[in-house]
């Protein structure tokens, strides 16, 4: 949530970094702002507006020139969306200009000091605190004062600083939110994520947390807040920058859904073992006595990632015979856990920043816990926080839902349950009918993605639902959370998933023409048990729609899916669904790419 980009360099700033912001705006997006150095020194120029990237770009002048500027996409936290709220924050002076994403947890405290010493705040954030600690420093030099600055604050951090007297350069500075520097030729950049960098270069230093950097055109240098130099070497991103672009579809998430099939081809690339039926994934750091050992395996992610770890639950259980569950990441964290040395605990989290499951990782950590990481961003802070993990390959996500990291980190868990089990208790018959499963995914999705017009018609009933329930029973259970979660999320529509089995203990009473249900009914063992829900519901003239292996008389409408092996159908079941919520979204003429009070990545509390 919210993003920064910053450049030094030779060229025109300003169209540089709203191209930049338009890339990071799908990390917030309820303001913006802008502030170039003015080529006459002594002050600094600052253009922000309420609203989209868009709203900004219409308020900045024709000539606004200057080769050095940091920009912000907001998603409020202190105060409400507006102009003065959105960053960067300049001082009375015009002199310090600061951009933040993070959360100052001794702000008010901070902001009530230095009221007492007569500083007037323009804004109600806490980031303007950062912005007066910086002008009023004492100290030499751009970086001491910053240093000084952060050093009086608690809470989270990453930020960009310009300051009117020191125009050859930015500072930068990192704790627990991302800064990662852009390394170019004659030019420099930081951005809080690579994709407002990837279009100008692909050379990269990801900041730590405690660590600084000065930016000049020709130059950079990273330190600790302690002033000790750390000598980061770029690296180079894989990601192609085209890889940001819509290509040729309406929206990102209609390009991600139906990137699936090749994404999904990518996660297993590499990873199968047909001499042994089993998997190798090369991050785990889990030798096989070790993952005899696991007694437990608890997986932790918040929003879709939760869901996949349901999911991913039942795959570890299923074939590694290792009783394992998700929670919500959370929750977990505010529980006071019992942490135990046989568990094998797993972070899910497709940014790799989401705070709350960073914290739990830091947690457990701390508690001597083994924590692996099933994440798609390479690098980001808990992949380099977990003892190991997975990599889900999925490429970047730009739509704020997520639907190809969510099938992916799916797969991902597949993988991972066929190693764990194939070292345990799964046969070498069981080893390859999943595998050959596994195998046969990117096709039946493409089936799946070659049904859209169909899907698309029964989208244009649902839109005109106030409510719909999902239900499925056990593999299928989490199937209908996440499909609940992504109708809500883009539609608005308001939705609920249930066990099947739990519909006669409550919700039945909700079952009337004008309340549809999805159901979830594999041909799996547990098929005419679903098939019993749906009696229920036709029998209160409730209207269904099944998503199956096969028509279901029951059901108004049936959604029919190629059949994998059992353990494998949630991945396919999914996929309709998110199609589903994706054309009645779009029926309803919804910012589907970024929906209402939501952001990409939560990287506060
Ligand atoms: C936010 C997004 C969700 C996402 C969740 C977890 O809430 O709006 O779509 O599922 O964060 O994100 P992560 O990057 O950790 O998977």
């Amino acid at each position: 949530m919210c993003g920064i980009v910053g450049y030094i360099g030779k060229r025109d700033v300003a169209p540089l970094l709203l191209e930049g912001l338009a890339r990071l705006e799908y990390r917030g997006y309820d303001s913006a702002g802008i502030v170039v150095n003015s080529p006459k020194a002594g002050a600094l120029k600052m253009v922000k507006a309420k609203g989209r990237v868009r709203d900004l770009e219409a308020r900045v002048p024709k000539r606004f020139a200057g080769t050095t500027g940091i920009a912000h996409t907001r998603w409020a936290t202190h105060g409400a969306p507006s102009d003065v709220n959105s960053h960067p924050h300049l001082d009375p002076e015009n002199k310090v200009a600061v951009v933040h994403n993070g959360i100052v947890d001794n702000a008010a405290e901070l902001r009530a000091k230095l009221e007492a010493e007569g500083v007037v705040f323009a804004s109600e954030t806490d980031t303007e605190v950062i912005t007066h600690l910086i002008a009023r420093s004492q100290a030499d030099t751009l970086e001491e004062k910053v240093r000084e600055a952060v050093k009086a604050i608690d809470g989270t951090y990453g930020i960009a600083v310009m300051h009117a007297d020191f125009t050859d350069r930015i500072v930068v500075a990192r704790n627990g939110s991302p800064v990662i520097l852009g390394i170019g030729e004659k030019e420099m950049l930081v951005a809080s994520d690579v994709a407002a960098l990837i279009a100008h270069t692909r050379q990269v230093v990801t900041l730590n947390d405690g660590e600084m950097a000065t930016l000049k055109a020709d130059d950079f240098r990273t330190y600790t807040t302690s002033g000790t130099t750390t000598n980061s070497t770029p690296e180079t991103v894989e990601w192609e920058a085209a890889s940001y672009d819509m290509g040729g579809h309406d929206t990102y998430m209609h390009k991600e859904i139906s990137e699936q099939p090749d994404a999904v081809d990518r996660v297993l690339r590499g990873r199968i073992d047909d001499r042994f039926n089993t998997v190798h994934l090369g991050g785990l750091n889990l030798d096989p006595r070790e993952a005899r050992g696991i007694r437990r395996v608890k997986i932790l992610g918040c929003g879709t990632s939760y869901h996949a770890g349901l999911i991913g639950a039942g795959l570890i259980e299923g074939m590694a015979r290792i009783p394992a569950d998700a929670e919500p990441a959370s929750e977990f964290r505010y529980r006071n856990p019992v942490v135990d040395p046989d568990t094998l605990y797993i972070a899910v989290s497709q940014s790799g920043e989401t705070y709350d499951v960073l914290a739990a990782v830091q947690e457990l950590k701390r508690k001597g816990a083994r924590v692996l990481g099933v994440v798609n961003v390479v690098g980001s802070a808990i992949a380099r926080e977990a003892d190991g993990g997975v990599y889900v390959h999925a490429g970047p996500e730009v739509c704020v839902v997520s639907t190809k990291c969510f099938t992916n980190t799916v797969v991902a868990f597949a993988l991972l349950a066929v190693h764990l089990g194939r070292i345990r208790d799964l046969s070498v018959t069981d080893g390859k009918r999943i595998i050959d499963g596994l195998r046969k995914l990117p096709a039946q999705i493409q089936e799946i993605l070659d049904g859209e017009e169909d899907i698309k018609k029964l989208a244009a009933e649902f839109a005109e639902a106030k409510s719909m329930m999902f239900i499925g029973r056990v593999r299928g259970y989490p199937v209908a959370l996440e499909a609940s979660l992504k109708l809500k999320e883009i539609s608005y529509i308001h939705a609920e998933a249930y066990p099947a089995s739990e519909l006669k203990h409550g919700p039945l009473a909700l079952i009337e023409p004008s309340l549809p249900t999805v159901a979830i009914v594999p041909d799996d063992d547990l098929l005419e048990k679903n098939r019993a829900a749906l009696e229920e519901i036709k029998a209160r003239s409730g209207r269904i729609l099944a998503v199956a292996h096969r028509e279901q008389e029951k059901a108004d409408h049936t959604i029919v899916v190629p059949k994998n092996e059992d353990e494998l159908d949630p991945i396919l079941m999914g996929i309709p669904l998110q199609l589903l919520a994706y054309h009645t979204a779009l029926a309803m003429g919804r910012d589907i790419d970024k929906p209402r009070n939501l952001a990409k990545s939560v990287t506060v509390e």
